[in-house]
This record gives C-alpha cells, sequence and structure tokens, in this order.
C-alpha cells in the first residue's frame, strides 16, 4: 500500500527520493508525490498514476537544489486516485508538508472541527487533518508540534513533515504503520519499509510505536512516548538489495517461487538441532502451559490464511488438539471465544496487515497465548506478538506471495513436531524421523520445480481463453486448491473457485458442463481414493481434468486428461511440493495474458488497512 520516503543530508535530494519511491513500487500505488525544503518555502510536486510520471513532472517543472525531503506513494482510500489526493499535503499556511500512511479513523470530527475554525480542504483525504492540525498545533517547536498533532490521532498512521521554518530538518512519528531510519555518510534516510533505504545502509533504526524522530543531515535524534530521549540502537539487516532485485528473472514473482528451495532450508534448518528435535529462539509457552493449552486459533488473511488451513491439519493430526482457522477480519467482529488455555498463531508476511494486527490485539486483551509466524522482522505484529517465530523467506516483492507463504507452512510443520514433542505425542525417535522427512524437503521442493516448469509452461495455454476454473481437493489438497485458485485469479484475473471436492456435489457441480477446465489437486495419500471418485463425477459430466498427485498414486490416476506429478514426500508435507506448480501455473498463464504480474491490479503487497 502507501509507501514514505524521506532523505536530509549533503547531496540533491529529488533523486534519493525517486529512487526510494521506486523501491517502494512493489507495495502498489496510484500516485506519487515530493516535498522539498527550498529555503524558507516547500515546494510540492504530484501527480496520478505511475512514478515516471512524476519523473517527467519534476524534469518539466524544476531541477530543485533542496537537500532535505520526503516523498510519498498513495494507495487511494480516502478520496479517488488524482493529482489534488495525492501526498504530500501541505497545511493551510504553507509553513507544513506531510506524507502518511495509515487511516485516521477520527478525521470526519476533526476535519469538522477545523472547518469550524476556517481552515480549508482541498482534498477528500484523511491526511489533511494533520496538515492543518499542525498549523493549528505550532508552538514554535517542531518536534513538539508533531507530537501535539499526533495525540489527537486515532487510527494508524507513519507521518513524516517538513517545516518550513526548520528546512533542515524532518520530523516523523508512527503508530500501527511502520517507519525506518537509516543514518550514513551522505545523510539520513526514512522509508516506511527497509528497502527503499537499503541501497546507503544496512543498520537501520525501526521506530517504536508513540516514538518520534528529529532527523537532520548528521542524524537522527528519538523521543518516546513521554517525549523524553531516547537512547535507540540500530539493527543490522542481513540482506542486501540484491536480494530485492530481479537478479535477471523477467518478474519477481518467478525468482520468488525459485527461492523456495533456500526460502524453505533457511527456515528450517536452523530450527531442527543435531539430535533430531525442534528448537525456536523465541518460544514463550512453558512446556506445563503446553500441556494445558486445549485448543488452537489460527488467524490471517489471504494467502496467509491458506497456509494456516493447512497447518490446521498437520497441527490437529500431531497434536491432537482442535484447531480453529479464522480470517482476521471475520475473527476480529465475531466476539471469539478465548482464554488463556487457547493458542493464537497469527500468520503474517509483512508483519502490518492491519486486520491480522486488530486480530492479535484482541488476542493478546483476552489474555490467549500469542505465537506470531512473520517475515518482516520488528514488524507491528513481530513486536506485538507474544513469541515470535520469523520464516526467513527474504524480502518477498512480487504481491503474489510464493515463497513467503512456502516458509509459513514449514513454520506450521515445525510447531506442530514440536507441540507433539512436548505433548509426548511424538517420541523421540519419531520426532526425529519426522525432522529427517523435513530436512529433505528442500531438494525435493528444487526436483519438483525442475521437473515440472515447461510442462506446466505448455500446460498454461489452455488457460489463457478461460473465464473459469475450478481447483478441488479434499483436507490438505484442499488447503492448496484455495491458494492455487487465489494465484490463479490474482495475477491472471480469471474467476476460479477452490472447492472441497466432497462438497461439489451440493451445489456447485452445476456450473461443471462440457469442457469446464477442473484442477484436481489428488497428492495427500489419506483421501486420494475419495478425491479419485470426485474426479470421476465431474469427469462424467465432460469437465477436463488436470491432476496434481504424486509418483505413488500414479497407476491410480486413470483417465485424467492432464497430470501433474510431484515427488513422494512424507504424505503431511505433499502441500509444500504440490503449490509449486500451481504458482507457476498463476505465473505462466498471468504472462501468457499480459497481466501485470508482480503488481496486480488493484492489489498491495501489505494491506494496512481494513
Ligand atoms: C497473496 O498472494 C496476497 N499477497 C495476499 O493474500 C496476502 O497473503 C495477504 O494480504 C496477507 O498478507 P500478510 O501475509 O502480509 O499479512
Amino acid at each position: 500500500m502507501c509507501g514514505i520516503v524521506g532523505y536530509a543530508g549533503k547531496n540533491r535530494a529529488v533523486p534519493y527520493l525517486l529512487e526510494g519511491l521506486e523501491k517502494l513500487e512493489y507495495r502498489g500505488y496510484d500516485s506519487a508525490g515530493i516535498a522539498v525544503a527550498e529555503g524558507g518555502a516547500l515546494r510540492v510536486t504530484k501527480t496520478r498514476g505511475r512514478i515516471s510520471n512524476l519523473e517527467a513532472l519534476i524534469a518539466a517543472e524544476h531541477q530543485s537544489p533542496a537537500t532535505v525531503g520526503i516523498g510519498h506513494t498513495r494507495w487511494a482510500t480516502h478520496g479517488k486516485p488524482n493529482d489534488v489526493n495525492a501526498h504530500p499535503h501541505r497545511s493551510m499556511s504553507g509553513r507544513f508538508c506531510v506524507v502518511h500512511n495509515g487511516i485516521i479513523e477520527n478525521y470526519l470530527q476533526l476535519k469538522a472541527a477545523l472547518q469550524a475554525e476556517g481552515y480549508v480542504f482541498v482534498s477528500e483525504t484523511d491526511t489533511e487533518v494533520i496538515a492543518h492540525l499542525l498549523d493549528k498545533s505550532w508552538d514554535g517547536d517542531f518536534v513538539s508540534t508533531v507530537r501535539k498533532t499526533a495525540a489527537q490521532l486515532e487510527g494508524a498512521y507513519a507521518i513524516c513533515v517538513l517545516c518550513s521554518d526548520c528546512p533542515d530538518q524532518i520530523v516523523c512519528t508512527r503508530w500501527g504503520s511502520p517507519l525506518v531510519l537509516g543514518v550514513c555518510e551522505s545523510g539520513t534516510f526514512i522509508g516506511s519499509d527497509v528497502t527503499a533505504i537499503l541501497r546507503h545502509t544496512n543498520d537501520v533504526y525501526y521506530l517504536d510505536g508513540h516514538e518520534t524522530a528529529l532527523v537532520d543531515a548528521h542524524g537522527a535524534v528519538f523521543f518516546g512516548k513521554d517525549g523524553a530521549a531516547v537512547d535507540k540502537q540500530p539493527r543490522r539487516i542481513e540482506w542486501n538489495l540484491s536480494a530485492a532485485q530481479k537478479g535477471g528473472y523477467e518478474h519477481f514473482m518467478l525468482k520468488e517461487i525459485m527461492e523456495q528451495p533456500k526460502a524453505f532450508s533457511d527456515t528450517v534448518s536452523p530450527r531442527i538441532t543435531a539430535d533430531g528435535t525442534i528448537a525456536f529462539e523465541d518460544f514463550r509457552l512453558t512446556d506445563d502451559e503446553i500441556r494445558r493449552l486445549r485448543r488452537v486459533a489460527v488467524v490471517a488473511c489471504g494467502s496467509a490464511y491458506h497456509a494456516g488451513a493447512a497447518g490446521k491439519y498437520v497441527l490437529e493430526k500431531l497434536t491432537r488438539l482442535p484447531v480453529e482457522i479464522d480470517i482476521a477480519s471475520e475473527f476480529r467482529y465475531r466476539d471469539p471465544v478465548l482464554d488463556e488455555d487457547t493458542l493464537v498463531v497469527v500468520i503474517s508476511q509483512s508483519g502490518e496487515t492491519a486486520d491480522t494486527l486488530a486480530a492479535l490485539r484482541l488476542a493478546n486483551e483476552r489474555g490467549c497465548k500469542t505465537l506470531c509466524i512473520v517475515n518482516v522482522v520488528s514488524s507491528s505484529i513481530a513486536n506485538e506478538g507474544g513469541s515470535v517465530i520469523y520464516t526467513h523467506a527474504g524480502p518477498e516483492i512480487a504481491v503474489a506471495t510464493t515463497k513467503a507463504y512456502s516458509a509459513q507452512v514449514a513454520v506450521l510443520y515445525l510447531i506442530a513436531g514440536y507441540l507433539a514433542g512436548k505433548k509426548g505425542l511424538l517420541d523421540k525417535e519419531q520426532l526425529a524421523a519426522y525432522c529427517k522427512d523435513l530436512s529433505a524437503m528442500p531438494a525435493l521442493i528444487q526436483k519438483t520445480l525442475d521437473d515440472c516448469e515447461k510442462q506446466i509452461q505448455a500446460l498454461s495455454q489452455m488457460f489463457i481463453p478461460l473465464e473459469h476454473a475450478y481447483f478441488i481437493g479434499r483436507n490438505l489438497d484442499y488447503a492448496c486448491a484455495m491458494e492455487a485458485s487465489l494465484k490463479m485469479k490474482e495475477i491472471s484475473y480469471i474467476h476460479s473457485e477452490a472447492y472441497a471436492a466432497g462438497e461439489l456435489k451440493h451445489g456447485t457441480i452445476s456450473l461443471i458442463e462440457k469442457g469446464t477446465l477442473v484442477v484436481a489437486l489428488a497428492a495427500y495419500s489419506d483421501v486420494f481414493q475419495k478425491t479419485l471418485s470426485n474426479i470421476k463425477e465431474v469427469k462424467a459430466r465432460g469437465a477436463r481434468v488436470l491432476a496434481v498427485s504424486t509418483e505413488r498414486h500414479v497407476d491410480a490416476l486413470g483417465e485424467v486428461d492432464y497430470r501433474i506429478l510431484i515427488p513422494d514426500c512424507n504424505p503431511l508435507f505433499s502441500v509444500t511440493l504440490e503449490v509449486l506448480p500451481m504458482q507457476l501455473l498463476g505465473y505462466y498463464t498471468a504472462r501468457a495474458r499480459g497481466c501485470d504480474i508482480d503488481k496486480p491490479r488493484n492489489l498491495a503487497k501489505s494491506v494496512t488497512v481494513e
């Protein structure tokens, strides 16, 4: 969604701001803008559309020598994606310019009060109230004015402010939306995520909630919620910018699909000990608390929810705890039944998804044990979770998740084995065998990708003209069907549905007619025969069936029209292999249809609004 950059340094700010905004393009946006401090005035340039439009406008309008500035990519929430609603927003006096990520929930009340005092609004955004509040709160002290303004805001915000009275400085603050700062030789950089500043430094400061930073060319001074100075230490980012570049691939999505052997291995291997047990760096439940657990609730959105759906089957099978899985936007408003013997597992790649964060806060408030599976270090969900297990997938840029999903599923396998061991449901030998199977997966992921890419490329041809596709499966295969269907629809714009195979005959089978394409996920041995019956049902109604199964079932597959075979593995881990051809199928279909694969329409990488 929206992205923020800022720079205060020795050099011209505009090239750094544009470069930072380009690094944030992957988050999804529909307008972009910058503001720079030029002597006693603030110059704003902003426009609807891509950053290339902004570059053209800047090239035509000015070659500003300013060395301090802020920038923004906006993903429209309040008001249309047009030039006026684009950030930065200027206060009525012209003293302040602000860029903002998040949503100000009380903006209508604030706006009415400001209008009653004569403030004139030009945009439809919630952000403009911040600009005018800054004017109203101005007390001659830049930091104090920003803090007084932020204290009136409800909702989520990360804001960066320029003030014409302090042209060498930027003040930023946040609550609920992230901000990161980096200090190096050429100046101080601000970003809403580290990719915006990684080219300049790997040592970054994560601004905590309600903290404020006063930034200039020499560094940053931090203030806590109470306004007292805070001594912050930088954190080292272990990956470099090349990890966030295409590296010769046509799209980030394909690169990230191909990185899955490493993402899985980096996530699993540090947690498997030499004697074949599982250990986590931050698992705060005691053995006693684990034994007392009565149930598990998994909460997430989108693909993270689908990872949780796969995890549910494995967790229940191994731990014999009831596991419920919920979409975060549903969970948070249904007054869920929770208690201290419930483990709430929250899953998020970005660690910033608004509904998932709200669900975590609800679980924390209700006294549950919370355990977060997160990819982005020091993100809001990671910071607020009871325990955190990081997926080591590295930066994921494509909007359609692939390697982060696989790493999330990998962590769920680890958690299931860990809890089963602690509960005495897997003995030492069984746990060691489980870990051995898990450690074998990266090589099998590699083999699957190597074996099926060409075949998928060919099979994708028949999806190109489709308007509808169906993905069916049972149990773990159903979890995979949901993810396969999402991958297809979100990047290729083909309508697709995932159905529990056994449920088809309760309604949806009426849509199956001669030529309908049905992808049958049939890898999980426990239900293979049952899924086979459902394949026969749709074939009998004229469907063309593309089956995905394992080598051990090849003879039983019978007369499906097309088949993709994945290697045999521990059946509980079959989703991890089965999803790979489905990711490739979505990718190659979208590519053949000429879609904008890494930045699909209307979507954002990190959904920071509810
Ligand atoms: C899937 O390809 C999407 N990017 C989306 O469904 C995503 O998984 C969802 O928005 C959750 O994001 P999160 O993992 O960052 O919380």
